[in-house]
């Protein structure tokens, strides 16, 4: 996978946004620096009269269907839930316009992959907005995980939980672990061969509230997340374990987010053979704080939008990662049901 960003700014591309609740305003925000922000819908009027006087120039929608008939646009930026999102996305590439939908792109890989098929036959732009895919500290951990140095990558864990945000439509899973399992494939450059999983749904039947989930990566590479709407911190920590440094990301940390921790396990043959043939010394260097350039990662998410539909590429975070994060998804929810049977995952037809 390509692991550099393009940027552009290009005033002469019409991007709408549909989506205006919490998170489309910053979409819209964005766009409107980087492109031309020609419309904006939301089917609630409140919403959309919160939103249109922040853009004068762009005209307002309460139906996607006539924003696409009627607004002179490229390219749509779809920041609805995500049960509609397989429904808007086709609507907007049959209409021929370039997509950027928010994660997780649908709630069926077999669906996911249609989107795909659809993206590459009107040869247009499907990306989603997995995030920290953008994110300053998660590239660099990226980066130093490419480089070798943290050596043989043991394993990977993720804490994602705060307190509130409980989503009507979807589980904890498909609205943060959706997260964590984007972030661990693009940090390993590979995907989960297995996975398994337990939750509960405690304040909405069908729908958990928790999660925790065991994936392994080829290569004996271990990963777990721990997602929770009900939790009283919080939280938004990555760790990498490998056979040379261990690091640690963490959103909002000061003075910075990534930790990198000389630490590393040295093995000795043993002194007496009673005891085993090797002793473990677990050897301790410095912690260092990477300084970094945190810009906003939406808005490099945003360039690389507008980069891709320039250059008529795909671009990072294409609907064919994306869709594979769907069919990750799904097997959580297949173990889930199961309490926590593994599910072995195959990565068939979604490129
Ligand atoms: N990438 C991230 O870090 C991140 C962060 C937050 C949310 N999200 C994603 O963004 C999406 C939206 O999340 P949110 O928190 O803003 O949700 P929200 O419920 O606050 O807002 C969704 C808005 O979409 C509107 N809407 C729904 N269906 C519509 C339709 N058919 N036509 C026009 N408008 C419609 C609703 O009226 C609402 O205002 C979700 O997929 C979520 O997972 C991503």
């Amino acid at each position: 996978m390509k692991n550099t960003i393009s940027s552009t700014n290009d005033p002469s591309l019409r991007v709408g946004v549909v989506g205006l609740g919490h998170w489309g305003p910053n979409h819209a925000r964005h766009f409107s620096r980087l492109a031309q922000l020609t419309g904006i819908c939301d089917s609630q009027a409140a919403r959309l009269h919160k939103v249109r006087d922040l853009y004068p120039g762009s005209r307002c929608y309460q139906d996607f269907g006539e924003m696409l008939a009627e607004c002179p646009l490229d390219a749509v930026v779809i920041a609805t839930p995500t049960s509609s999102h397989e429904k808007l996305v086709t609507a907007a590439l049959r209409a021929g316009k370039h997509v950027l939908c928010e994660k997780p792109l649908g709630l069926s890989s077999r669906l996911t992959r249609q989107l795909c098929a659809e993206a590459r036959r009107n040869r247009r732009v499907l990306m989603v907005g997995h995030t920290f895919l953008f994110n300053p500290g998660i590239r660099y951990l990226r980066d130093t995980m490419a480089n070798r140095k943290c050596g043989r990558i043991f394993y990977l864990h993720s804490k994602r939980t705060h307190y509130g945000l409980f989503r009507p439509d979807v589980s904890v899973v498909w609205d943060l672990a959706s997260h964590d399992v984007a972030i661990f494939n693009f940090l390993l450059n590979t995907e989960p061969i297995e996975v398994s999983a337990v939750g509960h749904d405690w304040l909405r039947k069908g729908i958990q509230d928790l999660s925790f989930i065991t994936l392994r990566y080829p290569g004996n590479v271990m990963a777990h997340v721990h997602v929770s709407w009900l939790d009283p911190k919080k939280e938004r920590e990555i760790m990498v374990v490998g056979d040379k440094k261990m690091l640690v990301w963490q959103d909002m940390a000061s003075p910075g987010p990534v930790f990198i921790y000389d630490r590393f396990v040295v093995k000795e043959p043993a002194v007496m053979r009673e005891f085993g043939d090797f002793q473990l010394f677990p050897k301790e260097g410095d912690i260092t704080i990477p300084k970094l350039n945190l810009e906003e990662p939406l808005l490099v998410q945003a360039r690389e939008f507008l980069a891709a539909v320039r250059e008529n590429r795909r671009p990072l975070s294409d609907g064919a990662f994306a869709s594979r994060i769907v069919a990750v998804l799904e097997a959580i929810d297949q173990s889930m049901k199961a309490r926590g049977k593994p599910i072995k995952l195959s990565r068939a037809g979604v490129r």
